[in-house]
C-alpha cells in the first residue's frame, strides 16, 4: 500500500534515494522557452501561467467550470459544478448532458470535415488518411452495428485490438451509444483478457484476426477464443476486424466480421446524451494486490481536462501533426491518441507496430514522411533508440518537429539531453509529463511557452492541480533533500471516479491513508528550491517496465499458480534502458533444481507468465532458493531481495532470518 515504503524508487533503500536526490540537485542545466515558441503559444509567459494558477487557486470550481463551458459542447448545461457531499466520491458538472463522440466528431464537421483526423501507418507500410467526416461515418455505422446486437447505454464492451484506426472507431462508437468501453492492451494474454472481461461482465468483445508487431502477427482472435472458452459467460457477441489476414475460427451465433456487421447500416447515428458522470470507460491497471483494478472515468470531467491539457501542455494548433506513440491499451493512448486530440479537432498520427521495424530509423522516418510536429513518447523508447547511435536519426529530416514530450517513467537527464540535441536539434521544448491512469490527464508538466525546463524534472503542476509532497504525517515537505509521497490536495475533474465494482478499494487505496484529505498517487518525489517536482518512482509494489505498469503481486500469483512453484517474490531491478526489469525469486516444489533443471524451469516459467499475463510480464531473471526471506510477521523482506538482485551490499538487518544460508542461495552463491 502507498506509504508502506516511503523511502524511494520502488522501494529503493534510503541511501539510493539520497544519492538520486544528490545527483538531481546537481543538475543545473536550464532551458527557457524559445521566444518564438512563446510568442505563438496558448500560454505565452510565466506570468500568464501564474495568473491562471492564481485564478484556479482562488476559486477552483469557477476555474474548472469556465473550462467545462469553453472546452465542451453541452447538450444540456450543468448546474452543480462540483459536489463533494459524498467525498471521496466526488462528482463534477452535475445536471449536464453531453456525448463524447459528438464532441470529438460532429462539432468539427462544420469547419474541419475534410481535415485528416487520423493519419495511419501500419507496420507493413500501409498508409491511410481518414478525415473527420469519414471518421464520423465509420463511427456512426459501427455504433449502429453495436446497437443491432443489442448493445446500449451502460453495457460494457471490451476492445482487444491492434493499433489501427478501427480501434478508435470502436471506442468512439461505444461512447456514441453510452456503452462503456474497456480496452485491453493487445500484448496481454488470454488470461488477462478473461479476467478483465469477467470483472466488467462485458456483453461484447471487439477484436481483430491479428495485428502486425515486430514483423510477426499477433493472433488476437485466437487469444480471445481461448479466453472465452474458459469462462466469460457474459459475452454474447464478438466483432472481428479483418486486419492481418491470418486464418481464424468464427463461432456461429457469437462471432461476426466487422465488415459484415457494419454492411448496409446507416452512416448516421443519433448520439445518446449521457449525464456528465456517466462512465466513459474502464481501464484496468495494476496496483498493489494480485488483481488489476478497473479504473472508472467519467464523461465530462475527463474530456474537459484532456482537451485543456492538449492546449496547455502540447500547445495544439490546427496545423499540427500530433504523434503520441502509446498504444490505445494504456491511458496515454486513451487521452492523447484518441480523446484529447480529437476533442481539439487535431490530426493524430497512429502507428501500428514496433519502433525498430524494419530498422531503428522507423520512428524518424515516420516523422519525416508525415511531417510530424509534436512527438510524445516514453523514456524507454528514447533510451533504446539512443543506444542505436546518433547516425540513424541524422539520416532523417526532423525539421517539422516543434515540440517533444515524454511520459510513463522518470527520464534520466542523459536521455533528456539526447532527445533535445539529436531529435529536437535544440529547437524543440521538451515536456516531461507526470500523470497516471487514475488522474486521466497530465497533472505536472512544463507549459512549454512559459516554464523553463530542467532535464529530468516534470517541473510544475498545471493550473488547478494542487500537487504536493508530504511526509508520513501529511505535512508538506519543501526541503529539497527530503523525498516524500506525491499527493494531490484537491479533487480535479478528470480524476478516477471509482474502482469498478469495488468502492472499498477505491477509498482504501487513494484516500483513506490521508483521512480523505488528499489523493495519494503512490509515487515518491521531491521538490527543488524553485519548487520543481522530481519524480523518484513508485512507493508501492507497482513496477514500471519499459513504461508499462505491472504489479509485483500479479506476477507473483501467476508464478505461484505454476504446478512446480511453491512460492515466489518479484521485485524490480533498475535497468539502464527499460527503467526496471523483473527479477523473480522462486521456491520450487520439492528439491532445489540442479543447474540444468533450473535452466529448463526458467524457460518454462517465463513462457508460463507470458500466457498468464502477457509477454511484457516475463521475468528477466529467476533465482531459486529453499525459502524466501521473511520478517517474523511473515512479510517478504523485499528490500533485502532488491539488494540481492542488484548485487549490492545488504543494508537490511538479516539477524531475524531463520536460515541465513538462504541469502547465499538467493545470491546464487550456493
Ligand atoms: C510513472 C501513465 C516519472 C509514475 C501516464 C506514475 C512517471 C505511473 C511519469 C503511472 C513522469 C508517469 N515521470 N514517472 N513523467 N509519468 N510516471 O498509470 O510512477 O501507466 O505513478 O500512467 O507512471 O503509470 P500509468
Amino acid at each position: 500500500m502507498a506509504g508502506s515504503d516511503a523511502t524511494g524508487h520502488a522501494g529503493t533503500p534510503q541511501s539510493a534515494t539520497t544519492e538520486n536526490i544528490d545527483s538531481i540537485l546537481t543538475e543545473d542545466r536550464r532551458f527557457p522557452p524559445p521566444a518564438d515558441f512563446s510568442a505563438a503559444a496558448h500560454i505565452r509567459s510565466l506570468d500568464d501561467y501564474r495568473a491562471m494558477q492564481q485564478t484556479a487557486r482562488r476559486d477552483p470550481v469557477a476555474f474548472w467550470s469556465g473550462l467545462a463551458r469553453s472546452e465542451i459542447q453541452w447538450h444540456r448545461p450543468f448546474n452543480i459544478a462540483f459536489d463533494d457531499s459524498r467525498a471521496p466520491y466526488y462528482s463534477w458538472f452535475g445536471g449536464g448532458q453531453l456525448n463524447v463522440s459528438y464532441n470529438c466528431l460532429d462539432r468539427h464537421l462544420a469547419d474541419r470535415a475534410d481535415k485528416t483526423a487520423i493519419l495511419f501507418e501500419g507496420e507493413p507500410g500501409d498508409v491511410r488518411r481518414i478525415s473527420y467526416s469519414e471518421l464520423h461515418r465509420e463511427v456512426c455505422r459501427f455504433a449502429n452495428a453495436l446497437k443491432a446486437r443489442g448493445i446500449g447505454l451502460g453495457d460494457r464492451v471490451v476492445i482487444y485490438m491492434p493499433m489501427v484506426p478501427e480501434a478508435v472507431v470502436a471506442m468512439l462508437a461505444c461512447a456514441r451509444i453510452g456503452a462503456i468501453h474497456s480496452v485491453v492492451f493487445g500484448g496481454f494474454s488470454s488470461g488477462s483478457l478473461r479476467n478483465r472481461i469477467e470483472d466488467a461482465s462485458a456483453r461484447a468483445v471487439i477484436t481483430a484476426d491479428g495485428g502486425h508487431r515486430d514483423g510477426r502477427i499477433v493472433e488476437l482472435k485466437a487469444a480471445c477464443d481461448l479466453a472465452l472458452s474458459q469462462g466469460c459467460g457474459s459475452v454474447e457477441t464478438v466483432f472481428v476486424l479483418r486486419r492481418a489476414g491470418n486464418p481464424v475460427q468464427m463461432k456461429g451465433g457469437r462471432d461476426i466480421w466487422w465488415h459484415e456487421a457494419a454492411a448496409g447500416l446507416s452512416a448516421d447515428c443519433e448520439p445518446v446524451w449521457v449525464d456528465s458522470e456517466h462512465p466513459l470507460f474502464l481501464l484496468y491497471t495494476s496496483g498493489s494486490t494480485g488483481t488489476p483494478k478497473g479504473i472508472q472515468h467519467s464523461s465530462a470531467g475527463y474530456l474537459v481536462v484532456v482537451a485543456a491539457t492538449m492546449k496547455w501542455v502540447f500547445d495544439i494548433r490546427d496545423s499540427d501533426i500530433f504523434w503520441c506513440t502509446a498504444d490505445i491499451g494504456w491511458i496515454t493512448g486513451h487521452s492523447y491518441v484518441v480523446y484529447g486530440p480529437l476533442a481539439c479537432g487535431a490530426t493524430v498520427l497512429m502507428y501500428e507496430g514496433a519502433p525498430a521495424v524494419p530498422d531503428a530509423g522507423r520512428f524518424w522516418s515516420i516523422c519525416e514522411r508525415h511531417g510530424v510536429t509534436i512527438f510524445y513518447t516514453a523514456p524507454t523508447a528514447i533510451r533504446s533508440l539512443m543506444k542505436m547511435g546518433d547516425s540513424i536519426p541524422a539520416r532523417y529530416d526532423l525539421s517539422s518537429l516543434r515540440l517533444l514530450g515524454t511520459v510513463g517513467e522518470p527520464i534520466n537527464p542523459e536521455a533528456w539531453m539526447w532527445f533535445r540535441h539529436v531529435i529536437g536539434h535544440e529547437r524543440c521544448p521538451i515536456v516531461d509529463t507526470w500523470w497516471q491512469t487514475e488522474t486521466g490527464a497530465i497533472m505536472i508538466a512544463p507549459v512549454p511557452g512559459a516554464v523553463t525546463t530542467k532535464p529530468g524534472s516534470c517541473t510544475l503542476p498545471l493550473p488547478g492541480i494542487e500537487a504536493d509532497i508530504v511526509d508520513a504525517e501529511g505535512r508538506s515537505i519543501t526541503d529539497p533533500y527530503q523525498g516524500g509521497q506525491l499527493v494531490i490536495r484537491r479533487p480535479w475533474p478528470s480524476m478516477l471516479r471509482a474502482v469498478w465494482g469495488n468502492d472499498k478499494r477505491y477509498r482504501e487505496t487513494y484516500w483513506e491513508p490521508s483521512g480523505a484529505h488528499y489523493y495519494i498517487a503512490g509515487d515518491t518525489a521531491h521538490r527543488d528550491r524553485e519548487g520543481y517536482f522530481w519524480i523518484l518512482g513508485r512507493s508501492d509494489d507497482v513496477l514500471k517496465v519499459s513504461g508499462h505498469r505491472l504489479g509485483t503481486m500479479e506476477i507473483e500469483s501467476a508464478l505461484a499458480a505454476h504446478p512446480r512453484v511453491a512460492e515466489a517474490a518479484v521485485i524490480g531491478k533498475p535497468d539502464e534502458t527499460k527503467g526496471e526489469t523483473i527479477f523473480a525469486f522462486v521456491v520450487p516444489k520439492g528439491a532445489r533444481p540442479t543447474a540444468e533443471y533450473a535452466a529448463e524451469l526458467t524457460r518454462d516459467l517465463r513462457a508460463w507468465v507470458a500466457t498468464q499475463i502477457g509477454p511484457i510480464a516475463k521475468p528477466e531473471t529467476i533465482r531459486y532458493a529453499d525459502s524466501l526471506p521473511k520478517t517474523r510477521s511473515g512479510k517478504i523482506m523485499r528490500r533485502l531481495l532488491r539488494d540481492i538482485a542488484q548485487g549490492v551490499p545488504i543494508t537490511q538487518d538479516t539477524s531475524t532470518l531463520e536460515n541465513e544460508e538462504i541469502v547465499k542461495q538467493l545470491q546464487g552463491q550456493v
